[in-house]
């Protein structure tokens, strides 16, 4: 469904919409002019729920100015010697890790990355960046809780079953389903 180069999006992961999914691109991902070059770049196996927004830095009217107006993209009109990029601050590209779990109507703002395995409340607004297996909510998102405990999540982020091959993971389908920590173990 991603034609544009600067959406990349990894394998198995999916969007979900009441309406219609396949107009992702245009509804969901926003404010993503190619002249700033920003990307969204998504892991695999993520799951993102309905109405989950990517804002993109042409969202980012600059705040060093005294006005937000955006003069530069105007430039043939009011000084022809502005390069529309000046009319944004460019916090960088979005990435989402892989097993990210991305709730309804959540947002994601410009330059956040999300770390592997973490989840994004419903509705949260998500300013900075969430670290690997953290449960965000809110507005701005903060960390509600982690998933696992530490060595936990010291162990799968070494693990990184997302990277394994097809066949390997429906072998071992059981082990990440159940949580089966000790045989989990043995497969670092
Ligand atoms: C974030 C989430 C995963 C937490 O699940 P949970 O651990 O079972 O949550 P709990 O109900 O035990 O709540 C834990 C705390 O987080 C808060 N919380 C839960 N969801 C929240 C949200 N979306 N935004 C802000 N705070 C939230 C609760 O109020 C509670 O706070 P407290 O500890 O101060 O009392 C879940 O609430 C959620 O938002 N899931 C996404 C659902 C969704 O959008 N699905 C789309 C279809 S795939």
């Amino acid at each position: 469904m991603v034609q544009n180069p600067n959406i990349i999006v990894g394998d198995f992961t999916f969007y979900n919409d009441f309406e219609d999914p396949t107009a992702f691109e245009k509804k969901n991902v926003l404010y993503h002019y190619p002249i700033n070059k920003d990307k969204l770049i998504i892991g695999k196996f993520c799951s993102i729920a309905c109405g989950a927004k990517f804002i993109l830095n042409s969202a980012n009217h600059t705040l060093h100015s005294c006005s937000t107006y955006p003069f530069p993209i105007f430039f043939e009109e009011w000084d022809q010697t502005l390069k529309p990029t000046e009319a944004w601050d460019n916090k960088g590209d979005i990435v989402i890790g892989n097993d990210v779990w991305i709730g309804y109507e959540a947002v994601i703002m410009p330059g956040v990355h999300i770390g592997d395995g973490a989840i994004v409340g419903t509705r949260a607004v998500v300013t900075k960046d969430v670290p690997p297996y953290g449960i965000v909510g809110g507005v701005p998102a903060r960390i509600i809780k982690y998933r696992f405990d530490d060595p936990t999540i010291q162990m799968l982020r070494k693990i990184k079953w997302w990277d394994w091959d097809i066949q390997k993971l429906k072998t071992n389908l059981s082990v990440i389903r159940k949580m089966d920590l000790q045989r989990l173990k043995e497969l670092v």
